[in-house]
């Protein structure tokens, strides 16, 4: 698969840009605060939907505009596709597919699949289980698209049932038949997605050992433990006798949205026990096994975006992922980096050609190495 063209308007620092992009490498080159990451972040878009930095849709209209459009061509099997995203302030984002609007912009999901790696991967592990569960329901939403349907459901319905509960604590008022619809909908959609991560994360972790080993060549064992209240014997009675608890708290208190996935190294936790060297190697393994995973499951190499990895990573680590690059284990991949010559210099040292495109320029402008 490859995103062949891509046309913006009004898309963050872009007020318009049309490019063609190679089959291969593509470098974006410029200074900081040019447009590269941006540049990532509309590829992420057509993909995904979404900013992957920033989640309010109308900050990324260019400032004093109102409208921003996304527009790229993907050749996928052969087929082309012209994909069109645009908002108007005010309005609903639409995705088109060859002129065709969806009506649940989420179907588009997994159409075009992509890997983004960035600086900020480590919050993978020192922030909150949130984030975890983001990393790795965008992967399985990229995989299944009735995934993304429950969870959507099962978000909605904890939603509601959550301010239900508020409205039982606020109205000093109980009624128990209202909650029971509640809980007859959202036990199945639980035990569905429960499933589908237990069986994806079985799958990823041994894919995520063999790139562990690969990047740092160290003995010790990493694992990934999948936690959840669903392992609890009995859920379905377990989570209808919290009931008093969640009257009290007045939110869900027991379900998949309370799931957790623990990175380990030697049997502990990375967060707390981990040196910053393995913290670093265990996301780009991370990273390196969503890869693997989306291109098994979808038969298709997803695209890979880089953003600034060359300037966070130490040598070793860019050995390892040059020597991926080298082996053709990507397909086409998008890489950011303000050091044009650092790029030229680790592509040239593996024979491998890569189209650079500079930012910040009046005309950004194409150059082969
Ligand atoms: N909505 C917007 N409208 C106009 N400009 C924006 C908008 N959002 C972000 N920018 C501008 O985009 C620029 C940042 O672009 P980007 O993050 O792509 O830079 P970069 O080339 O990746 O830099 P670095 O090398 O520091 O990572 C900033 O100058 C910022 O002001
Ligand atoms: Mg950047």
């Amino acid at each position: 698969m490859q995103l062949k063209k891509i046309q913006l308007a009004n898309f963050k620092n872009y007020e318009a840009l049309s490019l063609s992009f190679s089959a291969g490498i593509n470098g974006i080159i410029g200074e900081n605060g040019s447009g590269k990451t941006n540049l990532l972040d509309a590829i992420h878009y057509l993909c995904l939907t979404k900013s992957a930095f920033n989640s309010v849709d109308s900050q990324n209209i260019r400032h004093e505009q109102n409208f921003f459009m996304i527009q790229g061509n993907f050749e996928k099997e052969e087929k082309e596709s012209e994909v069109h995203c645009s908002l108007q302030e005010g309005k609903s984002k639409t995705i088109k597919v060859e002129k065709k609007a969806y009506t649940k912009i989420g179907e588009h999901i997994g159409q075009f699949p992509c890997v983004l790696m960035t600086p900020y991967d480590t919050d993978l592990i020192r922030e909150g289980s949130e984030t975890r569960r983001k990393f790795f329901d965008v992967t399985l939403c990229q995989i299944e698209q009735s995934y993304l349907n429950n969870l959507h459901r099962y978000n909605k319905l904890i939603e509601q049932r959550n301010s239900l509960l508020k409205q039982f604590a606020e109205r000093n008022f109980f009624d128990k038949t209202l909650i029971e619809t509640y809980n007859t909908q959202i036990l199945p959609l639980a035990k569905s997605i429960f499933e589908k991560r237990s069986e994806f994360i079985s799958q990823f972790v041994p894919i995520l050992e063999k790139y562990y080993f690969f990047i740092c060549g160290e003995r010790e064992k990493i694992s990934l433990v999948y936690t959840s209240d669903l392992q609890t014997a009995n859920f379905e009675s377990f989570f209808i006798n919290q009931l008093p608890k969640d009257l009290l708290l007045q939110r869900t208190t027991k379900g998949i949205h309370k799931d957790d996935y623990v990175f380990e190294i030697s049997g502990y936790p990375i967060n707390k026990f981990g040196s910053q060297g393995q913290q670093k190697s265990y996301v780009i393994a991370l990273k390196l096994a969503q890869f693997e995973l989306l291109s098994l499951l979808k038969n298709l190499k997803p695209l890979l975006l880089l953003d600034d990895i060359f300037d966070k990573l130490d040598d070793s680590r860019i050995k390892k992922l040059m020597e991926l690059m080298h082996s053709n284990t990507f397909g086409q991949v998008f890489l950011t980096d303000a050091r044009p010559e650092r790029t030229q210099g680790l592509f040239k040292e593996i024979g491998q050609e890569i189209s650079l495109f500079y930012t910040g320029n009046e005309k950004t402008f194409l150059q082969k190495v």
